[in-house]
């Protein structure tokens, strides 16, 4: 056997070693981070898998890594077991106390759920951050939900308590900076502390939130990617606890010693604020649900709120703008958390019609977009069905290709001597794809905020007026609003709310139409530092003018083409003209420069990326077409018809069986992602014999873990993979949908769904030659999984 072999097996092995964790059954598949409270840069919450480590043996973290503490304590019949946290490694032995055991961990688009056993008891803890993206109020909303509820599994009555704290840390990057608290009732003025605050029954509806702040805030400054203003809630009711309701704030280990032995807490806010590592402070809630003889819940919200929320540079001088929410809910942060919590059941609802819609969606693309019949598309309506793995050992898959399969992992390959070529024995491609996108969905939400447009905006009452989004390009540079990583993201949006591309398109527009910026071809970011949308008046932001100015107009036809906008055409045609002149100089013959893929260096003549300017000048033919200007459009279509003849005598390999990297390296090929507008947005400039060709190409390069990027590395990118499967035929599309899939369930990446990993070995992050390490984590690119769901009409 290859070594190769030996190394795509790691992964397995230490998921099946890890002493004393039981491992949960997971559902749609195992992703390498779990999305606990995923709302916005700055609540972004997770939990990894790596090395078998599930919700109760790691810490959550942020999305960086930094552990965050949240502790979710069940206590039955005296005996109290952790389900979420680690806190209790830091506390003595006690007979009374020990760790839930895991079962199931599923996923969807926008929960995720865990069950634990504990005892006679199920607990489940629901991670809820809805993604309703036609909902824009709702959208602008910076906070979770979580909802823990447990179930009797002997049909017994049970005295259950359960316990929830957090910790300073999600308020603070810096571990000695000193954070202030308080704890506030809904409806009480003052701050609540001591005996006074027992719930009787009329404040059972009431809602307590501890809200965490720094002593010494600083508007719009980062710390480590953590906000250094605003303030982190954490909120409840007593509601089902129709006994007792506790609370407390103080030492970790003093709050949940004192939890797991009296099973209530003391009602005592502690007064001695200090930082995070200093004796660290945790928030809790405590709530006796009595004897509970079928279901009893709890539900907690949180999140980190900033007020005002983006710094911005328009004709009208710097702004600081406003959260949208305070448009829909007004400017009381109290107010805001009292709607979030009371609207739960709402969102659920919403949510639930998203997911359903989504499912059906999937169903339907398969539905059209298979060459065979026999594909089923029944298993969205059960998830724990064993729907993996046929018995048999090679077989002919419905394409009549040959594959063979490998017992050790599961999978089998095309090229079983190379591994080339991923073929997943009776796995739906449907359920592959669900796996990913619902996987997406929150990590791209979770990288936008919504404000207001103007200072004043939030608080008049224009009810036509429309939110600004800003994106943080989270993990790779912090920039607000790069061109070329909203582009990737936007198949998600043209499927969810194409109004959203407007709304971060237009900042971008009003930044660049009002002067700020000199050069003649699109900005790269609308600021390089998130939240301060500032844009780049000297013109001295990240060089890469071919991509930006096609991805503007790419984006801009794609939205206008989605939601039936030719206003908005019109509007920044001489924007896009001037752009568009760019592209008719620089397009076919591309300089040495950076593509969105700029970890991968400057390089001369690269075909992607001629091709994407070709595909805008084309796209600017039908912009120009749609506002009348009709000589200019028969212009740049002829001119984009002609680049393309001639791109094709430059970029084709000589064997005539793929495209080059970079014109004249012969031999050398990547990833021609960026036809996909032409055939999303049916610009006609592509021939169908480029498509087949590269279709054609693709299984033969392919690794264990799908395409790479380029021939120069093994590492690929997610989004771009998606892409490409969507200028693919269906069997070479299936390889691209599986081996994403396959790669989610095996990688040894620890962080959010990471878009760039190596095809080989264990999935990892990519290792340059000096040994470093590049690690995106989290970024919104995700939404070019969408890409399939984009093409449906
Ligand atoms: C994920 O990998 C595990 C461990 O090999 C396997 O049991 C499971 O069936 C896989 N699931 C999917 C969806 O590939
Ligand atoms: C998660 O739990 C919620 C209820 O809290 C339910 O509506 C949803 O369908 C569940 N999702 C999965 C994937 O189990
Ligand atoms: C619980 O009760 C139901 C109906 O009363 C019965 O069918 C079931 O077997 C019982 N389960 C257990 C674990 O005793
Ligand atoms: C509760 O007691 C605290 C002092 O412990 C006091 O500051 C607060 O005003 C009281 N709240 C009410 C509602 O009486
Ligand atoms: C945003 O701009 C302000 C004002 O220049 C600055 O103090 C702050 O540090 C900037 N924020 C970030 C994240 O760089
Ligand atoms: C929240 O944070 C901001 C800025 O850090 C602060 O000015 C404000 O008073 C805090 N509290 C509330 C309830 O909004
Ligand atoms: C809450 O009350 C306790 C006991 O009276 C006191 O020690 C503590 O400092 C108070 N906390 C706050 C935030 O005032
Ligand atoms: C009480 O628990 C039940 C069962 O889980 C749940 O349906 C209900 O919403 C809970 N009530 C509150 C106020 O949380
Ligand atoms: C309301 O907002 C819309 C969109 O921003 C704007 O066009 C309109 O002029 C505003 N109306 C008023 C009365 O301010
Ligand atoms: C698109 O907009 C035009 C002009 O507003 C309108 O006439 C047409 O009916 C719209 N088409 C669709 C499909 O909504
Ligand atoms: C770029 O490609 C063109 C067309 O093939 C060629 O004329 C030119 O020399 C190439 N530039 C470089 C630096 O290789
Ligand atoms: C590519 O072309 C070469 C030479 O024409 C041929 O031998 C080879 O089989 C082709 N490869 C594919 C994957 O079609």
């Amino acid at each position: 056997m290859l070594a190769g072999i030996y190394r795509l097996l790691l992964p397995f092995c230490v998921l099946g070693v890890v002493a004393g964790i039981s491992q949960p059954a997971y559902f749609p598949l195992r992703p390498p981070a779990v999305p606990l409270a995923v709302r916005s840069p700055y609540t972004s919450a997770w939990v990894t898998t790596k090395d078998g480590a599930t919700l109760n043996s790691a810490s959550a973290i942020f999305w960086s890594g930094v552990d965050l503490g949240w502790e979710g304590i069940v206590t039955v019949d005296g005996v109290s077991y952790e389900y979420l946290g680690v806190g209790s490694d830091a506390l003595p032995a006690l007979p009374s106390l020990k760790k839930a055991t895991p079962l199931t961990t599923r996923y969807d688009s926008q929960y995720s759920n865990f069950t634990f056993a504990a005892g006679p008891i199920e607990v489940t803890a629901s991670f809820f951050s809805p993604v309703i993206p036609q909902e824009v109020c709702r959208t602008s909303i910076p906070l979770s939900y979580l909802i823990t509820s447990v179930r009797a599994t002997d049909n017994a009555t049970h005295d259950v308590q359960l316990y929830n704290d957090i910790n300073a840390r999600w308020i603070t990057y810096a571990t000695d900076v000193k954070v202030k608290w308080s704890l506030h009732e809904s409806g009480i003025t003052q701050p609540v502390n001591g005996s006074n605050a027992t719930i009787t029954s009329t404040t059972s509806s009431s809602i307590f939130s501890w809200l965490l702040e720094l002593e010494e805030a600083y508007t719009f400054g980062e710390d480590e990617n953590f906000p250094q203003w605003g303030n982190f809630t954490f909120s409840t009711t007593a509601g089902n606890a129709s006994t007792e309701f506790t609370f407390e704030s103080g030492f970790a280990a003093d709050v949940r010693y004192g939890y797991v032995q009296n099973r209530s807490l003391t009602n005592l806010v502690d007064g001695d604020y200090r930082a995070s590592a200093v004796r660290e402070p945790v928030f809790a809630f405590a709530h006796d649900l009595g004897a509970v003889k079928r279901e009893s819940s709890v539900v907690y919200t949180l999140g980190s709120v900033q007020q005002p929320s983006v710094r911005y540079l328009n004709a009208d001088g710097l702004s600081e703008l406003d959260p949208w929410w305070m448009k829909c809910y007004g400017s009381s942060l109290y107010e805001l958390i009292e709607v979030h919590y009371r609207d739960l059941a709402t969102s659920q609802e919403l949510a639930a019609r998203w997911e359903t819609q989504l499912r059906a969606d999937i169903a339907r693309f398969y539905r059209e977009n298979s060459s065979s019949s026999s594909l089923s598309s029944g298993w969205f309506g059960d998830l724990s069905a064993s729907w993996m793995y046929s018995n048999s050992s090679e077989g002919t898959n419905r394409f009549g290709e040959e594959w063979v399969f490998d017992s050790r992992n599961g999978y089998g390959f095309y090229n079983p001597s190379t591994f080339a070529g991923v073929a997943v024995p009776d796995v739906d491609e449907a359920h592959s794809y669900y796996s990913i996108v619902a996987l997406a969905a929150r990590q791209v939400m979770g990288a936008y905020v919504l404000t207001a447009r103007q200072d004043s905006d939030s608080s008049s009452s224009n009810t036509t007026a429309e939110p600004f989004m800003f994106q943080k390009e989270i993990s790779s540079d912090g920039n607000v609003n790069t061109v070329d990583v909203l582009y990737p993201a936007m198949p998600f949006f043209l499927y969810a709310n194409p109004a959203m591309i407007r709304y971060t398109l237009d900042p971008l527009y009003e930044n660049q139409e009002d002067g700020f910026y000199p050069n003649g071809y699109s900005m790269h970011d609308l600021g390089s530092a998130f939240p301060n949308a500032t844009g780049h008046v000297l013109g001295d932001d990240e060089y890469m003018p071919l991509e930006e100015s096609g991805n503007m107009i790419l984006m801009t036809l794609a939205y206008a083409r989605f939601a039936n906008d030719t206003a908005y055409l019109r509007d920044h045609y001489e924007k896009m003209a001037e752009w568009a002149q760019y592209l008719l100089e620089f397009a076919l013959i591309p300089e040495d420069q950076l593509s969105t893929d700029d970890f991968a260096g400057e390089l001369v003549n690269q075909t992607n990326l001629a091709i994407k300017g070709i595909v805008a000048i084309g796209a600017m033919g039908e912009i120009a077409k749609a506002v009348g200007a009709s000589s200019e459009a028969a212009n740049f279509s002829a001119t984009a018809t002609s680049y393309e003849t001639q791109w094709e005598t430059f970029a084709i390999d000589p064997s005539v069986n793929h495209t080059m990297l970079a014109y004249e390296w012969r031999s050398s090929w990547g990833l021609l992602y960026n036809i996909y507008p032409d055939r999303l947005l049916s610009l006609g400039i592509i021939p169908d014999h480029v498509y087949e060709m590269q279709s054609a190409w693709y299984p033969g390069v392919s690794q264990v873990f799908g395409v790479p990027l380029d021939v120069r590395h093994f590492y690929t990118k997610s989004d771009w993979q998606l892409w490409t499967a969507a200028t693919c035929e269906p069997a070479t599309r299936r390889l691209f949908v599986d081996a994403v899939a396959f790669w989610l369930n095996a990688t040894s990446t620890q962080y959010a769904f990471t878009d760039l990993y190596d095809t080989v070995g264990t999935g990892e992050y990519p290792t340059d030659d000096d040994g470093d390490i590049t690690q995106f984590i989290a970024r919104p690119v995700q939404g070019g999984e969408y890409s399939l769901l984009a093409l449906l009409k």
